[in-house]
C-alpha cells in the first residue's frame, strides 16, 4: 500500500544530476500538458518533443494514453484511480528530469490537487503547466475516438467534461489551443522559450 513503506533510507550515488546534465548539455525539466481528452494534449507533446530533439535535446514523453497499457494498466477512471494514475506518472517524470531529459507528460489531469502535487515534487522550478484551452464543445465536435458519443449515450461512465469534472489550472506557464494553427505554433514557440529559460538558469 502506499506510504507504508518502514525502515527505509535515501541512498546517495557519486553521480548526481549535475553531473548527468554537463554530459548531456541540458537541464531536466517537465512540461506537463493538461486538457480535455481530445483537446490535443498527444499532438502538442510529441511536435514538441520532436522540435526540441531536432535541436539536439533529449526527450521523452509520457501520454496518458500509452501508460495505460503498461505502468499504470490496472487503474480506471474513478477519481482515486486517477490521482493514483498522476502520482505515478508525476514520480516518472520526476525521475526523468532528474535524469537530465526533458520530459513532456500528456495526461487529461483533470483535478488541480493532482497537478499540484506533481509540481511539488520537481525540484527548482522546473515544472512547466501547458493547458489545452480547448472548449469542451469543440473536443466533442472532433470526437476522434467516438469517445463523447459513447459517453453521452451512457456507454462510459464517469468521463472527463461530461459526468465527471475537469479543473482548469489558475496558474500555468502556458495555454495552447490546437484548433488554430497561427496560434498553437507561436504556443510551441512560445514553449520551447519557456524550455530555452530554464536550461539557462
Ligand atoms: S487521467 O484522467 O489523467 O487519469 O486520464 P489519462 O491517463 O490521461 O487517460 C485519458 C485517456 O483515456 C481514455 N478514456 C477516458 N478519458 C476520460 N474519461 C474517461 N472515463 C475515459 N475512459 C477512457 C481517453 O482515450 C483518454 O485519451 P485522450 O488522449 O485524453 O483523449
Amino acid at each position: 500500500a502506499i506510504g507504508k513503506s518502514t525502515n527505509i533510507f535515501w541512498q546517495e550515488c557519486q553521480v548526481g544530476k549535475v553531473d548527468r546534465e554537463k554530459l548531456l548539455k541540458q537541464k531536466g525539466c517537465v512540461v506537463w500538458i493538461t486538457g480535455l481528452s481530445g483537446s490535443g494534449k498527444s499532438t502538442l507533446a510529441c511536435t514538441l518533443g520532436r522540435e526540441l530533439h531536432s535541436k539536439g535535446k533529449l526527450t521523452y514523453v509520457l501520454d496518458g494514453d500509452n501508460l495505460r497499457h503498461g505502468l499504470n494498466k490496472d487503474l480506471g477512471f474513478s477519481s482515486e484511480d486517477r490521482a493514483e494514475n498522476i502520482r505515478r506518472v508525476g514520480e516518472v517524470a520526476k525521475l526523468f528530469s532528474d535524469a537530465g531529459l526533458i520530459c513532456i507528460a500528456s495526461l487529461i489531469s483533470p483535478y488541480r490537487k493532482d497537478r499540484d502535487s506533481c509540481r511539488a515534487i520537481v525540484p527548482d522550478s522546473r515544472f512547466i503547466e501547458v493547458f489545452m484551452n480547448m472548449p469542451l464543445e469543440l473536443c466533442e465536435a472532433r470526437d476522434a475516438k467516438g469517445l463523447y458519443k459513447l459517453a453521452r449515450a451512457g456507454k462510459i461512465k464517469g468521463f472527463t467534461g461530461i459526468d465527471d469534472p475537469y479543473e482548469p489550472p489558475l496558474n500555468c506557464e502556458a495555454k495552447a489551443l490546437e484548433s488554430e494553427k497561427k496560434k498553437q505554433r507561436r504556443e510551441i514557440k512560445k514553449l520551447k522559450l519557456l524550455v530555452a529559460k530554464g536550461q539557462a538558469a
